[in-house]
């Protein structure tokens, strides 16, 4: 069974890993409208990756027989200066999430609760990766910072992501 606190800690987690998915969603509705139809499918795929999330975490409450409490969502930003304020924001999210799944990780310690920790272990993981893709993406933005040919050619390239296994 799951301690109440643990529970209220991974109802908090699913808002918002479900709000990171908002915020995506939003960022690749600003690089549609921008015509950058590359950055819009690499955001929308991150924010379905975002939800993949939330049903580990809905499905794990379930399964500790704990009960699943969906909460209201903050309108996300609408638009940003440039594709590269898109990807610091991005950052800066995900940095917030990693320090969130950390908060979690010593919650579960001090509760004794293996079980959630060999859930969370997946999602300590999974932000080093997100972090590394996101911080990519941010270095590369830099580099061609004035120039269109630059971002032309790097929309061509976001293109390219899949969706991971697990989401696809
Ligand atoms: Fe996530
Ligand atoms: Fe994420």
């Amino acid at each position: 069974m799951l301690s109440k606190k643990l529970q209220k800690a991974l109802n908090d987690q699913m808002q918002a890993e479900m709000s990171s998915a908002y915020i995506y969603f939003s960022m690749s509705s600003w690089f549609k409208a921008q015509n950058l139809n590359g950055f819009a499918s690499w955001m929308s795929l991150q924010a379905q990756e975002e939800m993949d999330h939330v049903m580990k975490i809905y499905g794990y409450i379930h399964d500790r027989g704990g009960e699943v409490e969906l909460r209201a969502l903050p309108a996300p930003q609408k638009s940003w200066k440039s594709p590269l304020a898109v990807f610091q924001d991005t950052y800066k999210h995900e940095q917030k999430i990693t320090g969130r799944i950390n908060d979690l990780c010593a919650l579960a310690d001090s509760d004794n609760d293996n079980a959630t920790r060999v859930l969370l272990n997946w999602f300590v993981t999974e932000q080093v990766e997100e972090e590394a893709n996101v911080l990519g993406v941010v270095e590369t933005l830099k580099m061609i910072e004035g120039h269109p040919g630059g971002i032309y050619m790097l929309d061509k390239e976001m293109a390219g992501r899949s969706a991971s296994p697990e989401v696809a």
